[in-house]
């Protein structure tokens, strides 16, 4: 039998809404399921590759065949995505990543008091642009969650992250990107004209996004 473009290979991919914690009990997080990077995880599973899925908290069951790595914070993702990435052949950053966590995290319940709370917050580190500084063989692929000006903003992050494409996802289209199963995306990369996906289920696009890595890389 033939064998499968990506056996052999290390798939890092990253999945859901990472919280980034105020107190004990209180965190700051985002409406990502993990639907787009399970998605992701499986079909990379059954194009042969071996599959990290590292993942933030979601309702998702751990899809069978992948190594799932649980974690919660920015900083916990980065830490866990670095440690894989030296042997890695393609990483796919699906996380919404927090851009920013609380400075100072309560090690008690913030009690109810003052009229008002300002909280500061400060960076949490950027993986992908991290990965792209750091990158050898490894192709990356970032997201790009958008509401306007897709086009600019994706190739802004395309030359800004190093990476070898940008999926940006339309998510004014209440069909596409957030807590749904459909996405409707269109991949930008370097020397090559935007690739528009029609709006289908994220197992769909997944499959798609792979495919079109795997012509990039002339696995097939
Ligand atoms: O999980 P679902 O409900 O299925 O929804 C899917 C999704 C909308 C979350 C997904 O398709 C998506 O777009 N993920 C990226 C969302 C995002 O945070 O986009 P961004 O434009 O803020 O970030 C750009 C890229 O940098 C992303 O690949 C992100 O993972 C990465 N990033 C961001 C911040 C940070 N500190 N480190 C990063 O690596």
């Amino acid at each position: 039998p033939q064998q499968l473009p990506l056996q052999g290979k290390k798939v890092i991919i990253t999945a859901g809404g990472t919280r980034e914690r105020l107190d004990p009990v209180r965190f700051i997080g985002n409406d990502s399921s993990g639907k787009m990077g399970y998605a992701l995880a499986e079909a990379a599973r059954d194009l042969g590759a071996e599959v990290i899925l590292i993942s933030a908290k979601t309702n998702l069951s751990a899809p069978t065949g992948i190594m799932l790595i649980s974690v919660e914070t920015a900083a916990q993702m980065s830490q866990a995505v670095q440690a894989q990435f030296k042997t890695a052949a393609i990483v796919i950053m699906a996380a919404a990543v927090s851009d920013y966590r609380p400075k100072q995290v309560a090690k008690e319940k913030i009690k109810k008091t003052a009229v008002t709370l300002t909280l500061e917050l400060e960076k949490t580190p950027d993986i992908l642009a991290t990965l792209g500084q750091n990158k050898q063989q490894q192709y990356l692929i970032g997201f790009a969650a958008e509401t306007q000006n897709i086009a600019e903003y994706a190739q802004g992050k395309l030359t800004a992250k190093k990476a070898n494409m940008i999926v940006a996802n339309d998510v004014s289209n209440r069909n596409a990107g957030f807590n749904v199963s459909t996405n409707k995306v269109t991949i930008f990369r370097p020397n090559q004209g935007p690739l528009d996906l029609p709006l289908a289920d994220k197992h769909v696009i997944a499959r798609e996004i792979l495919a079109q890595a795997v012509e990039d890389l002339k696995l097939n």
